[in-house]
């Protein structure tokens, strides 16, 4: 081979190419690992400089405030949008602050957002308590379902919000059946794909206009830093999100975006193999007698397996299933030796949790009731150990629940 008059197109790359190379913009040192700028705010030679950067003329780069934009941050960004296919990447805080901003950010009051009702508690505590404050209306509806996703649609109507699979039970919706409503109605679509991770879902390609992760997740994959990223395209980003970004500041610290930079070079293998590992303890757990359903995306029992074979290009790394009680989803947990109660996900570490107590008690029982999340119910998130190991760790909960 011959070296190449033109430089590589990163947007020709693979995934695991894009995830280790992405967004890298050495310093002159030269270093091989990205740079830490671990610094609030930069200096000017001159006031005419310092005039320059804040009015994003002049040549080099226009670093002026943490808050808005860092050299570090912005390679994270970088990566990430590549990954997604994005034009645009901001990153924040963490999850949470992502979904805020990317809601917020299309909505005024009059509005009107349909969401499905199967979502992460605090997702759901945002669109059924906060928005209605600021004069936005809500209506959750039952995600699988694209009639009732239409039926919901009033004058007003300007957002979809969809978490697919959703957290705890990976119920789906269909992202490109919902988007065709949405653009029949001039509506825009946001997608928090926290859970099919950027490897096995891009919903850009499916027609969602904005993509929301908890980059706490499978991104950082060793349960170290918070952060959250919002996706979409330029112009989306210069009208929503710039301004609400800058002046509100829910600003990702520069070295929380080093360690995610960091989770990003291995995000690739770590899911694939989560995934495999994920995938055969359901087939084992759907076979124990104390086990009432499971739910695993890419298992043919899955009610709505046909949607994720239309867009999933992996199960992912979580497993819900119902034990029938709280007693016995208690008496599981409490008898797990190598996976952790815990109710984070996607770490290198197999956590398992009990949703209606946890990661769900913010919705109200009926809201639980609405969406299957019973007393008996456990997420466990699949890690990277052994998987003979973890499904002996299984068995024996069984057996005590
Ligand atoms: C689907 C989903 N979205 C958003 C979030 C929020 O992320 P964070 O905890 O980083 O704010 C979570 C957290 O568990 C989640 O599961």
């Amino acid at each position: 081979m011959t070296p190449s008059d033109t430089p590589e197109d990163p947007a020709l790359w693979e995934d695991a190419t894009r995830l280790v190379r992405g967004g890298l913009a050495r310093t002159p040192y030269g270093e091989t690992s990205e740079a830490l700028f671990l610094t609030q705010s930069f200096v000017y030679a001159t006031a005419e400089e310092a005039d320059a950067r804040f009015a994003g003329s002049g040549p080099g780069p226009h670093f002026v405030y943490s808050r808005y934009a860092n050299p570090t941050t912005q390679m994270f960004e970088d990566r990430l949008a590549l990954l997604e296919g994005a034009e645009r990447c901001r990153s924040t805080a963490s999850g949470m602050s992502a979904i805020a901003v990317a809601l917020t950010g299309l909505l005024r009051a009059g509005d009107h957002v349909v969401s499905g009702r199967a979502l992460f508690g605090s997702c759901r505590w945002i669109l059924s308590n906060h928005l209605p404050r600021f004069g936005v209306e809500t209506t959750a509806v039952y995600g699988p379902d694209l009639d009732a996703w239409r039926a919901a649609v009033r004058p007003n109507t300007k957002v979809f919000f969809i978490e697919t699979p959703a957290n705890p039970l990976l119920e789906m919706s269909d992202i490109a059946g919902v988007c065709a409503i949405a653009r029949e109605i001039g509506a825009r679509v946001v997608v928090d794909n926290v859970f099919a991770t950027p490897i096995f879902q891009k919903p850009l390609t499916l027609g969602a206009d904005v993509v929301a992760y908890s980059a706490t997740k499978h991104i950082d994959g060793g349960g170290r830093v918070l952060g959250g990223a919002i996706l979409c395209s330029h112009q989306i980003m210069e009208e929503a999100y710039r301004d609400l970004l800058r002046h509100t500041g829910p600003a990702l610290s520069p070295f929380n975006a080093w360690v995610l930079l960091k989770g990003m070079e291995t995000l690739d293998l770590r899911v694939r193999r989560q995934s495999e590992t994920a995938a055969a303890l359901a087939d084992r757990l759907a076979e124990h007698s104390k086990v009432v359903r499971i739910f695993y995306p890419t298992r043919e029992d899955h009610p709505q397996y046909a949607i994720a074979k239309k867009q999933m290009t992996g199960g992912g790394n979580l497993v819900a299933f119902d034990l029938g009680s709280q007693a016995a989803a208690f008496n599981f947990l409490n008898a797990l030796e190598i996976v952790d109660i815990s109710n984070n996900l996607g770490d290198a570490k197999s956590l398992a949790t009990h949703p209606a107590t946890t990661t769900h008690r913010a919705m109200s029982a009926e809201q639980r009731a609405e969406v299957g999340v019973t007393d008996g119910c456990v997420r466990l998130s699949v890690g990277l150990e052994g998987v003979t190991d973890l499904a002996r760790d299984l068995s024996r909960a069984l057996e005590a629940a």
